[in-house]
């Protein structure tokens, strides 16, 4: 895949598991098996220790001071808008907008971009699959001008149905908005093919990927994609909460109103307008005209932080590392009784979602959690899913860069005591 590579032989990274401190404490006497990365990644020491010397050395706002400190934590926190910009193959660091994380970023789109230019009867195209992030800002707006949502079905399998998607394509389409990998069944969506299908259709429809779990198992590259907005969360990628990010084309950002006013993105503020405008006040272009205020300056610069240590990493070696962990978690998963996996299509990330005919997800979690491992029970923020697959819950475990072989074996004999507690 260009967008996001997956490669099949076995990379080795057990020797950065030591990077995360969280990971070597004891949670009810066991080990500590963390596999609820999808949910949120723990932390590399590195992404720590610079969020901690922003505060002990330099630490000032940004964009404001003459003084030493402030020109210094200014360069830092604009290096990382580069950084994110070359990791996901934006064309400029300009298109880059900090928000506070994915959900953010996506009602930036939906408030600003939506109400602009979306009317009664215009029609958006989201998925079954879809983070209720990237549903509710939908709704929300459609309640509010009158536009249509159209949903693409899932497959058995959990794959995106490609041709629902293209044939529910119209004049009247405006945004093809979803998500590149599932967080709740695993599955990468081609979004390339997608975004292709789409303009073939009509190059006036916007395309929005919602990246939260795309940027996080493997090399994104937006240009090749050539979707229209790119939205992420920096704490799923190891960096800290509070931090998210906005990719958008640079024309298409400097066409579209302020999300939010306040400091840092006006050019002038005047209470008199000219030819009889209600005020005087005008804005500057992106990214700073969607920065309104004093942004997250220390877990930005952490985010460039983790940006650095994946980078030196490689995203390639940790989809590799991943989908080789994936596959034995699989097949072992195979050998408990009563288990249903949802989301088994070719092409997924090292997500899993289960069910169990013994016993409901939270008790199953629960016990687990008493054996030191941590998954998650529940929607995954993916209702209209659960219902799709007629379920209310499931237990999904999911791996990360630090995950191994033994959180793989203590997960499962978990599972066989929960199953001897519980049956
Ligand atoms: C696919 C997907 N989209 C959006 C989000 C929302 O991310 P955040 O809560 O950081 O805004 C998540 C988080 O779980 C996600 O997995």
């Amino acid at each position: 895949m260009s967008v996001l590579k997956k490669q099949q032989e076995s990379v080795n990274l057990s020797v950065h598991r030591g990077d995360f401190p969280a990971l070597s404490q004891e949670i009810n006497g066991k080990p500590f098996v963390y596999l609820d990365t999808a949910s949120s990644a723990q932390k590399p020491k590195i992404v720590l220790d610079v969020m901690r010397d922003v505060y002990e050395t330099h630490y000032a706002n940004i964009h404001r001071g003459l003084y030493h400190n402030s020109q210094v934590t200014t360069e830092m926190f604009e290096s990382v808008r580069e950084k994110v910009a070359e990791f996901i193959g934006a064309p400029s660091s300009d298109e880059i907008i900090f928000t506070r994380n994915t959900t953010e970023a996506i009602n930036l789109v939906a408030y600003s971009w939506g109400r602009q230019n979306l009317k009664r009867g215009d029609e958006i195209i989201l998925s079954e699959m879809e983070h209720h992030a990237n549903i509710v800002p939908w709704q929300l707006l459609a309640r509010e001008v009158g536009c249509v949502i159209k949903v693409t079905p899932v497959l058995d399998d959990g794959s995106l149905d490609f041709g629902a998607l293209v044939s529910l394509l119209s004049e009247r389409t405006k945004l093809c908005a979803l998500t590149h990998v599932s967080n709740a069944l695993g599955t990468i969506n081609p979004v390339q093919k997608i975004t292709k299908a789409v303009k073939d259709f009509s190059a006036d429809i916007k395309v929005l990927i919602d990246g939260s779990q795309g940027v996080v198992h493997g090399t994104v590259d937006v240009s090749k994609i050539g979707c229209d907005f790119y939205a992420f969360t920096g704490h799923k990628l190891y960096g800290p909460t509070g931090v998210g990010v906005l990719w958008g084309c640079k024309e298409l950002l400097n066409d579209m109103p302020p999300y939010q006013g306040g400091g840092d993105m006006i050019e002038t503020v005047a209470f008199e307008g000219e030819d009889g405008a209600p005020d005087g006040t005008t804005f500057k272009s992106a990214p700073a005209r969607f920065e309104a205020g004093t942004p997250a300056i220390a877990q930005i610069i952490g985010l460039g932080a983790a940006i650095d240590y994946l980078t030196m990493i490689g995203m390639d070696n940790i989809a590799a590392h991943e989908g080789h962990l994936l596959g034995i978690l699989n097949s072992k998963l195979e050998e408990v009784e009563g288990l249903k996996i949802y989301g088994t299509a070719q092409e997924k990330v090292g997500v899993v979602s289960f069910t169990l005919d013994w016993a409901h997800a939270s008790d199953v979690a629960m016990i687990l959690d008493q054996c030191g491992v941590a998954v998650r029970s529940g929607h995954h923020c993916c209702m209209p899913l659960m219902k799709r697959f007629g379920v209310e819950a499931t237990i999904r475990a999911s791996l990360g860069l630090y995950s191994n072989e033994a959180d793989i074996e203590q997960f499962i004999a978990a599972l066989h005591k929960a199953r001897e507690m519980l049956s």
